[in-house]
This record gives structure tokens, sequence and C-alpha cells, in this order.
């Protein structure tokens, strides 16, 4: 494959994947199963990147292994209601186009896993999401470093990925070990703990003792975990899957007092925003259905947003969620994100927020103010009965 036996791009990935495994010390490549693949939005990546995507699509690059991808800057079906220009629309659609032609699956989620895309336990991928590299290898044992949007992109083209990090069991040892003595209850909460330690940890594994966190929990810690921090994969004590930590790890305790710093930090219960949103990682239908459950027999006094994959939105289509929601006059939009679609050209100068990812990237990344809540509180607050 390096040599160019299979053509351009493959000799090029392979390229790529063999500096990568030499720059992190790996004795060889693995064959891995998915790729989900980052560096999809046009706001992001703009033309150069729509460019390099586009001309490896022309030189016949395919994927070998099945490949999905983040959200996009646009939901494809109301893009007219996020006041685009023709030139950002024709960009991303390029970039999509690209993908499309590269035979990768569209699915334009973060949440694979919500979409049946679930790695069993010890089974090897190539994931870039942060928020899903640290959700497959902490919630489901599957096994992935943090890639790139590129090396995943490389991974799917060749079917293999460098043997190192996260790939070797050896390496799922957490060294900071958190003993958390703060009753954390909703899931923003645990966003919040997890969104504290991101900063401490760095790259490091943590193993967290003294929460019993639900899914949903578990999603936004990560979440939150995976972007103060480089953290790839954590540890709950009869929890996840895995628990290993190291004789030697460093051991630090979280007091209620150092949540609420954080929260604050965040801009927890700061003035109220223009805008909820909803739905960092994507929501699940679980989620979906505690919004519509709240918003049931009400009426929005500003707008809801609710950020999804289209898989899931059908499934709460089909249970009349989404109805419920539009009644109450809220938006479902799927293919994208509060993050990375440019919502500052709706005219939204600040959102709030109940995920805490959301609330750390969206100043710099969308311009715009936030403020953290949680859902009830959100709701309530935001809504007359009808
Ligand atoms: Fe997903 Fe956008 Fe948040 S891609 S993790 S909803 S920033």
């Amino acid at each position: 494959m390096l040599e160019g036996e299979r053509g351009y791009a493959v000799s090029k990935a392979m390229e790529i994947l063999v500096t990568l495994g030499k720059i992190y010390g790996a004795q060889r490549l693995i064959e891995c199963t998915s790729a989900q693949i980052s560096g999809v939005s046009y706001k992001n990546i703009g033309d150069a990147g729509a460019q390099f995507l586009w001309d490896l699509a022309q030189k016949g690059a395919k994927v070998v292994i099945p490949a999905y991808i983040n959200p996009s800057a646009m939901d494809l079906e109301r893009f007219d209601e996020m006041a685009l220009d023709q030139r950002f629309i024709e960009g991303q659609l390029k970039i999509l186009k690209a993908y499309s032609k590269m035979g990768v699956k569209t699915t334009l989620t973060c949440t694979p896993y919500h979409i049946g895309v679930e790695p069993s336990r010890g089974e090897h991928v190539a994931w870039a999401e942060s928020s899903a590299v640290i959700y497959a290898n902490s919630l489901l044992g599957a096994m992935s470093n943090r890639e790139s949007g590129v090396s995943a992109l490389c991974s799917a083209l060749t079917g293999l990925t460098p043997y190192y990090g996260l790939h070797l069991k050896e390496n799922r040892v957490a060294t900071l070990l958190v003993e958390v003595k703060a009753e954390l209850l909703d899931p923003v909460e645990f966003a919040v703990l997890g969104s504290l330690v991101g900063r401490i940890a760095s790259n490091r594994i943590v193993a967290f003792k003294g929460i019993s966190p639900d899914k949903e929990s578990l999603k936004a810690m990560g979440a939150a975990l995976s972007s103060t921090g480089a953290v790839a994969m954590f540890m709950v004590e009869r929890v996840t899957p895995e628990w290993c930590v190291e004789p030697s790890a460093e051991k630090i305790t979280i007091e209620q007092s150092e949540i609420k710093e954080e929260w604050e930090r965040l801009g927890g219960d700061a003035t109220p925003g223009d805008v909820i949103t909803i739905g960092c990682p994507h929501a699940s239908l679980e989620e979906i259905k505690r919004v519509a459950l709240l918003l049931k027999g009400r009426r929005l006094k500003k707008p809801l947003y609710l950020y999804t994959s289209r898989i899931v939105k059908s499934q709460a289509d089909n249970l009349g969620l989404t109805k419920i929601i539009e009644e109450a006059g809220g938006k479902i939009f799927c293919d994208t994100c509060m993050v990375v679609s440019p919502i500052d050209r709706m005219g939204v100068k600040s959102i709030d927020v109940v995920s805490a990812k959301a609330a750390f990237y969206s100043p710099s990344m969308s311009h715009v103010n936030v403020r953290l809540a949680k859902l009830e509180k959100l709701i309530l607050e935001s809504t007359e009965a009808m």
C-alpha cells in the first residue's frame, strides 16, 4: 500500500499512518473495524479543507471499512432557516459530496453509538470525535486513540491504525485517581465535574470513586473531560467495564465547593441567553423524551434548538416527541450543532446550555455568551402553560 500498489490515495494515507506510528513508537499497524471522521464543518475547515477532500475523492480514494462523519455546519433539510449565504452552503455541500464519493456514510453525528455503531469490548476502532472516543473507550470498552480527522480518514482508506496507546491493554490504566466528595445528581453536574477534572488530568486516564452516574451523566462527563483536557478514557468504580488503577497514581479529592467554582467559571446561572440549545453531544432518544416531557402542554417564550442525528430524530418523530417539541415552539436540527454551525449568523448573541462542552467551546467558536443551567430550570422559566 505504501509503495502505491493500490493507488495514490492509499499510498498517501499509509505514509501518514506510518509516520504517526513512528512518532508514537508503534511496532506495527493493526486492523480496525470502523473509522469516525471529524473535520466536516465548512465553518471549521473552510475552502482549503473542502478542496483537500475533493482532490482526494477525485483521485479515487475509497474507504475499505465502515466510516462515519461528524456533524456539519448546517441542517441539510432546513439550512434556509440558518441565515447562510450561497457560498457557505456550496462549500459545505462540496465537503459532503467528497466524503460520499469516498464511500463514507454521511451520518453527520458525534454520537455514532446512538445510531447503532457500538463497537464491542476489545474491538479496535479509529475514531476522531473526542466525545465519541472517550465514550467508546470508557463505556463500551472498545479501543481507540484520539485520532485527528485526517488520521481517521487514513484509517478508513486502509483499514489500519498504528498499534500504540489505548490499543494496548497494558496502557489502559488510570494514573489519576479522583475521590469525589460532592453530591452530584443531574447530568449537568457530572459534566461540571468532568470539566474540572479534565483541566487537572491533561491527557491521563482518570479513575473516579464516590459517584454513581447514569448513562446520560457518563456521556456528559466524558464529553467535558475530553474538552478541557485531552482525556481519552475514564473509569468509574463499579460502573465502567474496565477498572485498573496504577498503584502509584496521583490521588486527588474534589469537594462540593470546587464543583460550585467550576459551575460559575462555565457560566453557571449567568444572564439568561437568547436561545436554549440542547444536544452537545447530540441528544439520544432518552434525552429528547426528557425534553418533550418537560415541554408537554407548555409554550416556549423564547427559541429552543435541540440538536441530534437524523436517525434519532426519525425515532423521535415516530414516537410523537418531535410534535410535542414543535407544538411548544421548539425546533430540532439534525446534521449540525450549536458549536459547529455559525449560530451567530442567526443573530444569536447568547445561548443557554446544559452541556459543559458547549459552555467551554461556544464563546470562542461561536462568538456567543453562555449560561450553563439544569434542563428543568431552563424549560420551566422559559415556558408558560398553553
Ligand atoms: Fe457534538 Fe457539536 Fe458537541 S459535534 S460533541 S454537539 S460540539
